[in-house]
């Protein structure tokens, strides 16, 4: 698995045009804003491997269900994430960006991966175990437990060549990776492309402020040692302000994650909201103690959270704008699934893809008349 952009497959039909390699990547809706671990161990890369690659950014809403969220608050939570790609730098005249649900292959992937994956694999996922642990049997539902074949299937279904995530993710890209070669030796060569995740060395995980030992999540320190893109800022400068740094004599500044994970964290997000190198940031404050490093990167942060808030409420404050560029990103999407799709479905063996693309066709073009005559309830 690659830990750097040079992807090293050699995909049957990646590529989209057929001339640069397609990445893919999504994030979940889960939360009103997204953190600084999403943006610097993943959206940041997004960013810049579009000028690269082929792309195709999505919000993994559909994932986003295993948890049972109140119906009220995904469809707010979708918009809000896909316009924090957007002020981010994810541009939609050079990747496709859409939501999942918009893109049904991704469910029917799904199932024929879950078909394809053993019990006892799907059991090790680690994310799996951690989560349906505090759920307790009853809470945990079964879509949490196949909510890895659902991601695998995300990626395969556009033959992706290359997938930057956080190094949370590198065993669910592993098990995808497991699951195209095992369709390949099932189905015959060329049936799945084997992608690489794209995991950087530097920021791939992002700890949490008032536990360095433990990555940046919602669920890490009860929220205190996180900083959400879109709070406040003056909030992200405190939680800064009171990062737990770390207990030892010296009181040095250096860039050292096994020795000093506390201040190696700060200095990682100093270094990703400056664009300066780690090395220079960790020389100016060594001997000056930790005070003046975390005034200066709450500084640093507020200065980057403001304009990224501005762009990301240009966004939110016109709607129906975000959702000319979903639904475009989604037609695109589903043009470039469709075929995937297709031939999986051929290998496996199931009857008469033409029979189903043109019942898939009627049935567009039916929706299409429908919502054109009257919009449903409760949507918009
Ligand atoms: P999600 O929504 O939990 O996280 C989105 C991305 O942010 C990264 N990330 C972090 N990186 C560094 N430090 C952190 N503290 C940190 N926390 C999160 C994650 O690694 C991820 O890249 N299953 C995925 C979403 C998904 C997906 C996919 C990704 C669904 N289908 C297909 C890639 C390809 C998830 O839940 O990410």
């Amino acid at each position: 698995m690659s830990e750097t952009s040079t992807a090293s497959t050699t995909p049957a039909s990646a590529g989209g045009t057929g001339l640069r390699p397609r990445i893919l990547s999504g994030m979940q809706p889960t939360d009103g804003s997204l953190h600084l671990g999403n943006y610097i161990g993943a959206l940041r890369q997004w960013v810049q491997l579009q000028d690269n690659f082929d792309a195709l950014y999505f919000v993994a809403d559909l994932h986003s269900l295993t948890v049972n969220p109140d119906p009220a608050l995904i469809r707010e939570r979708t918009r809000r994430t896909a316009a924090q790609y957007l002020a981010a730098g994810v541009d939609p005249a050079q990747s496709i960006l859409f939501v999942q649900s918009h893109v049904p292959a991704h469910a029917e992937l799904g199932w024929l991966l879950q078909c394809q994956t053993g019990f006892g694999e799907a059991s090790r996922m680690t994310q799996f175990k951690d989560k349906s642990a505090k759920a307790g049997n009853d809470g945990a539902t079964v879509g949490l437990f196949a909510y890895p074949m659902l991601m695998a299937a995300d990626i395969l279904v556009y033959d992706s060549a290359l997938v930057p995530v956080g190094e949370d993710q590198r065993q669910h890209l592993e098990l995808t990776r497991n699951i195209a070669e095992r369709l390949n030796s099932r189905f015959g060569d060329g049936t799945a492309v084997v992608p690489d995740a794209h995991i950087v060395k530097a920021g791939a995980k992002i700890q949490d402020l008032q536990d360095p030992a433990k990555k940046m999540s919602k669920s890490s320190s009860g929220g205190k040692g996180v900083v959400w893109l879109l709070e406040d800022p003056k909030k992200a400068a405190k939680a800064i302000k009171s990062a737990v740094t770390d207990a030892d004599e010296d009181y040095g500044v250096r860039y050292d994650p096994e020795a000093k994970p506390g201040i190696s964290n700060l200095l990682t997000i100093f270094s990703a909201v400056t664009g300066r190198d780690v090395d220079s940031i960790a020389a100016e404050y060594d001997g000056r103690g930790y005070g003046y490093l975390k005034v200066d990167l709450a500084d640093a942060v507020v200065e980057w959270l403001a304009p990224f808030q501005q762009r990301a409420h240009t966004f939110l404050d016109d709607p129906a704008r975000l959702d000319a560029v979903l639904t475009d990103g989604a037609q695109r999407a589903a043009a470039l699934a469709e075929p995937v799709l297709q031939r999986i479905y051929d290998r496996f063996g199931l009857l008469s893809p033409a029979t189903r693309l043109h019942a898939v066709s009627a049935a567009v073009a039916a929706t299409a008349t429908t919502a054109t005559n009257a919009s449903p309830a409760g949507r918009g």
